[in-house]
């Protein structure tokens, strides 16, 4: 052993049917090998120089776990030298059956939803079947999709920052996978069931729809686990980076038809989703079910994101309207890497911009008084 990842045979001859070279395999053992990203994401990178006060870049939660998940997790710790000592990953999996009303063949737990969202891009695209996404949405699909050689076409959102489902099918008749993020990282806008469904109904009958529902505890929108009935041909991420504040504790799920799963899972994908941490699952299973927690920690984001975005627009600037943790506002003239620039200056660290729209910047939600201090960085930016 060299310790390169290796593939087993029946992935690799799936993989070279669909239009993979040999010199494509060891990429993409390396790639999920590693944890599925092509690379440190450029949206977790560390922020060079001091640290600022105050990180509103991630879309991170502004506070930690659930209080009844942080005492599974610390409960757990203390059996943790058994790799199975109560079955965690099942009890995870009954937690999601009841939180999202799916039978246990159509849950598939990963670390995060990023490795969920690659794997799909190397188990349903390919270089003869493309990716279709919104333009701006959240980028690690097409990283993973360039990174493979899989051709990306990239669709503005429509003027009310909807998906453009039927751009996006025109785009690429023939696409293997389209990815629908919503609410979408980075507006916070949410594209309807009906045009995915849309979509799901006009898609050639090998493509999958891939939807991207990081946010949506947030938004509290109708989940396209509700298309599960019309199609086996939708898959739906989640995770527990955002409104559960787990990101450090990576914990997400996919939610699909058992073929789809068993495909995403072909890539040595089985171990990974297999060895998940005790802590992690514990504190996952025991925060999904607390509704009134849910509900609670998304009023108080809707609160913040009234009062900031009321803010900034008596400033002069426009805000998309967003029902997530993050929103978009439009400097004008200015450019986003250069207000990013001037707010770090003041202690506090906005989020990106997208090259389509480079005056616009994302800003996290966060506390009142994060978003007071943005405020008050803000305004000392535009005086500097
Ligand atoms: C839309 C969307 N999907 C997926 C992810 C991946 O997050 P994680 O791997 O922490 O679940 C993110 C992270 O910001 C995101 O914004």
């Amino acid at each position: 052993m060299d310790g390169q990842p290796q593939m087993n045979r029946a992935a690799g001859a799936d993989l070279l049917r669909r239009g993979y070279n040999r010199r494509d395999l060891g990429r993409i053992a390396a790639l999920l090998g590693v944890g599925a990203v092509a690379a440190r994401p450029t949206w977790a990178a560390a922020v060079p120089g001091p640290a600022p006060r105050v990180m509103i870049d991630s879309n991170e939660c502004w506070t930690g776990p659930m209080e009844p998940g942080q005492a599974a997790a610390r409960a757990i710790i203390a059996r943790s030298n058994r790799y199975e000592p109560g079955n965690e990953r099942d009890k995870f999996i009954a937690a999601v059956m009841k939180a999202d009303g799916v039978p246990a063949d159509h849950v598939s737990p990963w670390p995060g939803s990023s490795d969920p969202l690659s794997r799909a891009v190397v188990t349903f695209a390919s270089p003869q079947r493309g990716l279709v996404t919104a333009d701006p949405t959240f980028e690690l699909a097409w990283t993973t999709a360039e990174y493979l050689g899989v051709p990306i076409k990239k669709i503005p959102l429509t003027a009310d920052y909807r998906h453009d489902v039927k751009a996006m099918l025109a785009a690429d008749p023939q696409a293997g996978l389209y990815y629908v993020c919503s609410p979408n990282n980075p507006t916070g806008t949410i594209t309807p069931l009906d045009d995915i469904l849309w979509l799901v109904r006009n898609k050639p009958a090998w493509a999958k729809v891939l939807v991207d529902e990081a946010y949506i505890h947030f938004a509290g929108t109708p989940s396209a686990v509700a298309l599960f009935g019309q199609s086996e041909d939708v898959v739906v991420l989640r995770t527990f980076s955002k409104l559960f504040g787990m990101a450090g504790m990576r914990m997400g799920y996919a939610l699909s038809d058992p073929a789809n799963i068993a495909a995403m899972q072909r890539y040595d994908g089985d171990a990974l989703s297999g060895s998940l941490p005790l802590p992690s699952l514990a504190c996952a299973t025991a925060s999904l079910g607390q509704t009134a927690l849910i509900a609670q920690r998304r009023a108080f984001m809707e609160a913040n994101l009234t009062f900031v975005t009321r803010e900034v627009e008596r400033r002069g600037f426009k805000v998309i309207p967003s029902r997530a943790n993050m929103f978009m506002i439009d400097w004008n003239d200015r450019l986003a890497r250069q207000m990013r620039d001037a707010i770090r200056k003041q202690g506090v660290e906005i989020g990106r911009s997208w090259p389509i729209w480079p005056n616009v910047s994302r800003v996290t939600v966060s506390s009142r008084a994060e978003m007071i201090a943005f405020l008050n960085a803000l305004d000392r930016a535009l005086k500097a």
